[in-house]
Formats: structure tokens, sequence, C-alpha cells
């Protein structure tokens, strides 16, 4: 349960856009809600969060973020239950992961009570914008970028840290299919991969675009010296099943510790699914393919939740995933989905209340 501590000052909407929001047709963050949470950093200081009206902000030319890419970003979701009650989930990992990226890339850390205050705030006043139908949920972004000024190329001496949230369905329209590639990397050892930081993303767009112009959705990272070892896809942390077995790759330097992830190795233990925490060869996923041994490769992330993969793509062959009666994709995210939406019992303490 969450205690406001924060004196935060809300300057609420004029009119609310809640009537121009299609429920029924939600698309992935392209709507957004009537308010947004602002908080700067300046003279050295984090100054009290503030809510305003979600609109266009401004910023000098030579603001850093523009020509140094200062910036970080989270993503959760809110959901909310048949009695109307929100919750989050394991937000207090969200807000250790923000500061972790803002230590990487030399950004003032946030601190937790602002974090946690402003974003129960803000969705307690938007609250109606949480969708309450199947597969749908208020995805959230809270992001911190250099809004100090100058081209000298070092870390700025001003930020905004702003959470903004937009009502959202699925994030893949349809099936996922994915490309192994082997030119272009995502991240390298000593980089900024472990970070969610927005070049992370930007660096990633135009491979991307490659792999979409030949039929896949989405691009799955090899490490960046043999392109040998599967690492993760461009918006998820990714399983494999071989057999029994689900495996996904260690985090590193190079992965982001997805709360997905975790949440998902920590549920298939219990739920007496084999796991694996170890480097997944791309050799050893083609054989599988082709030994009839590869069972599932799915996705995991606040965004794509558990997205079940149906084929991909390597060195110029497609295979594809069988389709089973039953799948540890589907059973772990019925586990999840139903912790998160307050549709069972959560022995783990993931699932965070924000209404009293
Ligand atoms: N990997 C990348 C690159 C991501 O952008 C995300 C999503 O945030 C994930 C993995 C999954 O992380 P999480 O489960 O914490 O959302
Ligand atoms: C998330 O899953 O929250 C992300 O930030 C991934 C992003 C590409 C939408």
């Amino acid at each position: 349960m969450s205690v406001a501590t924060t004196n935060i000052a809300i300057e609420k909407a004029a009119t609310s856009k809640i009537d121009q929001i299609d429920f029924d047709n939600l698309a992935f963050g392209s709507v957004f809600t009537d308010h947004m949470l602002v908080c700067d950093y300046k003279n050295g200081t984090w100054q009290t969060p503030k809510i305003v009206p979600y609109r266009p902000i401004s910023l000098d030319p030579s603001a850093k973020i523009f020509h140094y890419g200062q910036s970080i970003c989270e993503g959760m979701k809110a959901y909310k239950d048949e009695k109307g009650d929100i919750f989050l989930f394991r937000p207090a990992d969200n807000h250790r992961r923000l500061n972790i990226s803002a230590h990487r890339m030399a950004i003032p850390e946030l601190p937790k009570e602002y974090f946690m205050d402003g974003l129960t705030t803000l969705l307690k006043l938007d609250h109606q914008f949480i969708p309450t139908k199947t597969g749908s949920s208020l995805y959230i972004r809270p992001f911190i970028f250099a809004s100090g000024n100058g081209f000298h190329a070092s870390p700025a001496d001003a930020y905004k840290f702003m959470i903004a949230c937009a009502p959202s369905g699925a994030y893949f329209a349809g099936e996922v299919k994915v490309l192994i590639e082997e030119k272009y990397s995502r991240s390298a050892n000593g980089g900024v991969g472990y970070a969610k930081a927005g070049g992370n993303y930007a660096g990633q767009f135009y491979p991307t675009q490659l792999a979409v112009e030949k039929g896949y959705n989405q691009v799955i990272w090899t490490d960046d010296t043999e392109h040998e070892y599967i690492e993760e896809a461009g918006a998820m942390n990714i399983f494999v099943r071989i057999g029994d077995t689900l495996i996904t790759a260690p985090t590193s330097d190079r992965i982001l510790d997805g709360i997905t992830r975790k949440s998902i190795l920590e549920m298939a233990e219990d739920m007496g699914i084999p796991t694996q925490v170890r480097k997944i060869s791309v050799t050893e996923v083609v054989e599988a393919a082709k030994n009839g041994t590869l069972m599932e490769m799915f996705g995991a992330g606040t965004a794509a939740v558990i997205s079940p993969i149906a084929a991909f793509g390597y060195r110029d062959q497609d295979y594809t995933l069988p389709s089973l009666n039953e799948t540890y994709a589907q059973k772990l995210k019925k586990g999840i989905t139903n912790i998160q939406y307050n549709l069972a019992e959560d022995p783990y303490g993931w699932r965070y209340k924000v209404t009293d």
C-alpha cells in the first residue's frame, strides 16, 4: 500500500481526453492520459515533483539530450481489477534499475520517494485511463533526460525526470518472427547494454528495419565477439525450451536485467519446470530445431509480456517452431498475469496495490 510522503502540487487539465479513447481498439503507446509528472534536477538537487496536464515541453536547442543522447527510461504497467483497485508489478525493481541506468549514463540518481509517490499520485489522478479489457493495461514510461544546455560533450547540469502514461493493447499485433543477427551488435562488454538507455534502442532501429524488410518483426542479438550466443531481442529477453528444459542467457554488461525474465525463472522453478541460466549457442538452437527437440521460444518483457515466437530466421533459412497444445509460455503467462491483474494469490509479494 502506498503512503504519499512527497508534497506533490497538481495542476489539473482543463478538459479530459478520456472520451476520445477507444478502449476496445488500443494500440501500444500511442494515446496518452490527461496528466504527466515532471521533476527537475537543478543546482545539484532533485526538486519536488509536480503533476501538470499532458502537453509538449520546451527545451533549448543546445539541450544535451539532442546532441549526446543522455537519456534513460523505464517500462512499467498499471492493472485494474474488477473492483477498480489499481496494481503495479514489482515497482521497486523499476526504481532500482532506473538508478542503475542513471549511474552508468552519469545522470544523478533519483530518490525512491519521488519515483513512488510521483507514480502513485499520477495513477490515482488518471485512474480512469487504466483499461480493464483482458490484454490491455496502462503502459507507464518513467524517463530522465539531460535538459541542461551547451555543446560541450560532458554531462549536463540539469535533468528532467518525467512520467507519461498510455492506455495500451498488445505490443505485437500478430505472430512474432525473429531474425538471429550476425553482423550488427546491440551492445558490447563494458558498454551500456544493461542500462535502459535511449541510444540502445536507436542503435537497433536500422538493423531491425532490415529484418522487417525480410518479414521479421524483431532481431535476436548475439554476442558481439563471435555472434554465436543468443543474448536478447530488441524489446524483450529470450527464453528457449529444448526438450523439457527452459533456458535463458545469463545477464551481463550487454543484457537488460529484465523483471519479467527473473519473475519467470522463479515461477517456473515453482511450477516444476526445469530451468537453466546459461549461454545458448545458435548452433545448439538450430540443431534442436533440426532434430525436433526445440519445443518453444518466447520473448519476455513488460511490453511484450510473454510473446511466443512462431519462427526464427538464421543464415537465409527459416525454422518454424512446433505448435503444441500446452506450452510453458501459456502456463507462465497465465501465472504472471494472474498476479498482475489480481486474479490469484501472490505468494511472491510482487503485486503492489496503489489504491487504499
Ligand atoms: N530487454 C530489453 C532490451 C527491453 O527493452 C526490455 C523491456 O523493458 C526487456 C528486455 C524486458 O525487461 P522487463 O521485463 O523488465 O520489462
Ligand atoms: C518495456 O517492455 O517496458 C520496454 O521498455 C520495451 C520497449 C521497447 C517498449
